[in-house]
Order: C-alpha cells, then structure tokens, then sequence
C-alpha cells in the first residue's frame, strides 16, 4: 500500500515551492538568492546566507540518534510543526478527520480544527489505557490520522509497544498512527513502553514524532523530527516553508547532539527519573494528594483533594505548575514537571503545607492507579 492514498490528492499534485538554496548547491559567488553579500552588523557570518533547508549533518546525526534512514526523517520546528504538517498533507477541510483520545496533548485537535478537520475523540479507558479496539473501531473511512501520545501527556502514561504495533498492523491501508514520543527518553528503558522508531522502516503508516525540547533541554530552540515513509517525508517538505531552520538552532541542535551533550544529557534523564521516583513516594503521602498518576514522562501529575488551593500555594510560593482541570477525568488534578532536585523539595514543602483540603482518602480499593 501507498500511504499517499490517504492524503489530499490536491497536496499530492503540488507543485512545490523551488527555492534558491535548492536549486543551486556549490559554488563560491553566490548571486542567485537576493541576499546581502556581507555578514550581519553584529552577529555570524554565516547568518547573511538562507540556510540549508533540511541540513545535511543534523540529518545524518538525527538518522543516526533514532535509528533511521535519512530519507526517512524530516525537521522541523519542534513536533508542533510535524503535527501540523501532517493535518494539512492528510486532512481535507470538511471531509476527513483525526483520530484523538482525551485526555491528550492539546494541538492535535488545534491543528485539526484550524484545518477544518474534524476530531473523532475515544476517550482513554478510566485506567488512562489506550483503547486499542475502540479506536479501531471509530476509525471511519475519513479518519486519516490517529494520534497516540506515548507517554502521555498529561497523565504521563506509557502506552505499550505491542498495543501501538497492533493498531499500526489493524490500520493498514487505512490510516496513519502518529506516534508522539516527545517524553521517550524518560520512560523506562527495561520496561513495555519504548519506543517505536525502530519500526517505523517496517510500517508504511507508522510516523513518529521526535524532539529535543524535553530531555535534551532545546525548547527554545525549535527543533523537532518527523520519522515516517520517505513517501511521507516527500510529501511533508512539498508543505513546508523553503527554510525552516534558522542557522542558529541548527548549531546549537548539533552542539548538544554531540558526545559530550548526549553523555550530559543520559546523566540528567537519570537524574528526572529518580525524582519521579522519589517525588512520587513523597507526594503520594502527603494530607492533601488523593493520587499520584504513575508516570513515564518527566512531569507528575496529582489527583488533589483541593487542587485550586493547592495550585493558590504553589503560586503564593513562586512555584507555577499546569492546571489540566479542564481535562476529561482529570477534573481534580495538577501536572508538576519535575524539576532540579532543589526545585522539587520546594514544590513538596510547600503542598505538605496545604492542609485540610482532603475530604477523603480513597482506599485501595478505590482509587485509580492506572496502568
Ligand atoms: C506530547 C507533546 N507533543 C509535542 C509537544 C510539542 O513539542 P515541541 O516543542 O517539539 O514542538 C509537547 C509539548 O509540550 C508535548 O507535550
């Protein structure tokens, strides 16, 4: 099957934008692209120049760090730009839809509706599970893209490997799932929740979304990585603006993408998953936290009896946390990223001091303590 069946047939016959930059590579008096021929007032020299589109050595350091071809990559500017990209490639306005399961990630749906495409929603199971077998079965002929949040934001549940694959083999032919592995790294390397990228060569509607916004610290930088078909990537770079990545960010991307930045970065992924380990046994006895969900990203997020007052403290105390309120299922809770290890002990201080909040503790028996 070719995946470009699903897409808009309209974004399939575009004739891309052909930019300077892409039709002419080499030479040494570059005259082709309007640009200023001296460096900038202040600031590097190569800045006066429009940058490669996709550049060559973060590609091949990106392929190299997932485990993929390079013609089965695309970067962009964080996933928020895959997810984009996707919705207009797949999604005609007022016929097709994406598949989403709430509570999830918040720019699926944005996208989708500013797309005009529908949002089809199978909530999680009460246990925060994917329902692998409900969304196979709300998935309509206009349903052109599932998105899994793997872990999930906001409950930082891990979605098992093997319950992706089987929606990834029952939608063949038939959908694309979009895996979202933006907290990957966090999850447990011996656990059932890893990554899919090493099966994305194997799956022709398998995609997945990459970025170096969490556990490698970019998030102001912008550089986010779509893996999928090289079909799927052809037809994403006909979309995407001619030079998405500025000069700077790919610099700083391949600066900590180096040796020494990935030593550093393992080092502090070890360091987030010990205080979620020690944050979530703290947490989870203190007066006013009814639940902590379990969680395989780097955030943790509470089940209160109280949570507008708990979040008032936190505030009056300088520490500013998410409020998912407005999340299905989660009408009682918080999310807390986990922070440096002294950030933390502040945040655990000051909920230890919200008192009198806890109407009722549940019982084991009765509290949600999902998968
Ligand atoms: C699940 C998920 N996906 C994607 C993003 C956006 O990531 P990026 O910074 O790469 O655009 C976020 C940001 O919080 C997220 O939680």
């Amino acid at each position: 099957m070719n995946p470009l069946d699903l897409a808009r047939p309209d974004i399939r016959a575009l004739q891309p934008y052909s930019s300077a930059r892409m039709e002419a590579r080499g030479g040494t008096i570059l005259l082709n692209a309007n640009e200023s021929p001296w460096p900038p007032f202040a600031g590097d020299e190569d800045w006066s120049r429009y940058p490669d589109p996709q550049p060559a050595a973060l590609v091949a350091r990106l392929a190299s760090l997932y485990g993929v071809g390079e013609g089965q990559l695309l970067v962009g500017r964080g996933s928020d730009e895959g997810i984009d990209l996707l919705v207009r490639a797949f999604c005609a306005a007022g016929r097709d839809a994406v598949l989403i399961s709430p509570p999830t990630f918040g720019m699926y749906a944005v996208c989708a509706r500013v797309q005009g495409a529908e949002v089809v929603e199978v909530p999680l199971r009460r246990d925060f599970a994917l329902d692998v077998d409900a969304v196979f079965a709300a998935v309509t002929p206009a349903v052109k893209l599932v998105f899994v949040c793997a872990p999930n934001n906001p409950t930082g549940a891990g979605v098992p490997r093997a319950a992706i694959l089987r929606l990834v083999e029952l939608l063949a032919g038939r959908a694309l799932v979009v895996v979202d592995e933006a907290y990957i790294e966090f999850a447990d390397p011996n656990g059932a929740c890893g990554s899919v990228a090493d099966c994305v060569g194997g799956f022709e509607n398998l995609v997945v979304l990459r970025t170096l916004s969490k556990a490698w610290a970019l998030a102001g930088v912008r550089v986010g990585t779509l893996l999928a078909d090289g079909r799927v990537i052809g037809l994403l770079r006909k979309l995407m603006p001619p030079y998405p990545l500025p000069v700077p960010c790919a610099v700083a991307a391949l600066n900590a993408l180096s040796a020494e930045g990935g030593r550093t970065t393992r080092e502090r992924i070890g360091t987030v998953c010990r205080e979620r380990k020690r944050m979530g046994e703290a947490l989870a006895t203190l007066a006013c936290v009814r639940a902590v969900l379990p969680s395989q990203a780097n955030f943790l997020t509470l089940r209160l009896g109280d949570a507008g007052t708990a979040k008032a403290a936190l505030l009056d105390a300088g520490v500013v946390v998410r409020d998912v309120r407005r999340y299905p299922m989660l009408e009682d809770a918080l999310r807390i990223t986990l922070g440096t290890p002294a950030e933390n002990d502040r945040m655990l201080e000051v909920l230890d001091g919200v008192r009198g909040t806890l109407l009722e503790r549940p019982t084991a028996a009765t509290a949600e303590q999902p998968a």
